[in-house]
């Protein structure tokens, strides 16, 4: 079973991940968390790359790094731990592209798709649990848990990631994006609201999740 979490960021993906995967072990499963990009050796220099290169990356450049660190993470992590039965809980995966990518910086959708569908070999996530709420609300999270980062490491300004110099606006296009996709895919998709506490946006994935029951793998 392969569930993605998607959302912008500040939506709590990380910490609804971790909540989820203590209740799917507890349940005596076998959980496989990972994050795309950067879940595999070769991804994390390439999301090193993608977060803090200092200089201008180009628009196709950025497209076809996430896409190669996806290639890898599907070859050689995520297929092998379905293939072993295990739950794979992803942090973003291939609508994260279609969102910030095709939504956010105005690509052609058509193309994100097809080059998706090349990068994954097909391989669509069972459930993808949408993080949603005010663009405003969760990129302020993310800004002053950044800050709060920042401040403890003595982080020069250069280590800041460079999605978080980006405007609301952008955010706007890359929600939109999202809620699009989980129009198109109602069957996939689970929109949950992100702003309330992380344990009532737990309660309700959990709901949303025993109504579409994991399978017993
Ligand atoms: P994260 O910090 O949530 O892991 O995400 C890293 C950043 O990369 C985040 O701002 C979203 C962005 N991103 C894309 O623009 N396109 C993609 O395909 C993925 C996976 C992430």
């Amino acid at each position: 079973m392969f569930i993605s979490f998607e959302g912008i960021d500040g939506s709590g993906k990380s910490t609804q991940i971790g909540l989820l995967q203590a209740v799917l072990e507890a349940e005596g499963r076998s959980v496989v968390v990972t994050r795309d990009p950067g879940g595999t050796p070769l991804g994390r220099e390439l999301r090193q790359i993608l977060l803090h290169h200092k200089g201008e990356v180009a628009p196709g450049c950025e497209l076809f790094l996430y896409l190669a660190d996806r290639a890898q993470h599907v070859v050689t992590l995520i297929r092998p731990a379905l293939a072993e039965g295990k739950v794979v809980l992803c942090d973003r995966f291939v609508d994260s592209t279609v969102a910030y990518q095709g939504g956010g910086r105005g690509m052609d959708g058509g193309m994100i798709d097809r080059l998706n569908q090349q990068a994954t070999e097909g391989l669509v996530p069972d459930k993808t649990i949408l993080l949603d709420g005010s663009v405003e609300t969760l990129l302020g999270r993310a800004r002053s848990r950044a800050t709060a980062t920042a401040t403890a490491k003595a982080t020069v300004p250069d280590q800041t990631d460079r999605f978080e110099t980006l405007d609301v606006a952008f955010y706007e296009r890359v929600r939109a994006q999202y809620l699009n996709l989980a129009k198109e895919s109602p069957a996939r998709f689970i929109v949950v609201n992100a702003v309330q506490p992380p344990e009532s946006v737990h309660q309700d994935i959990i709901r949303a999740l025993a109504l579409n029951p994991l399978p017993k793998t």
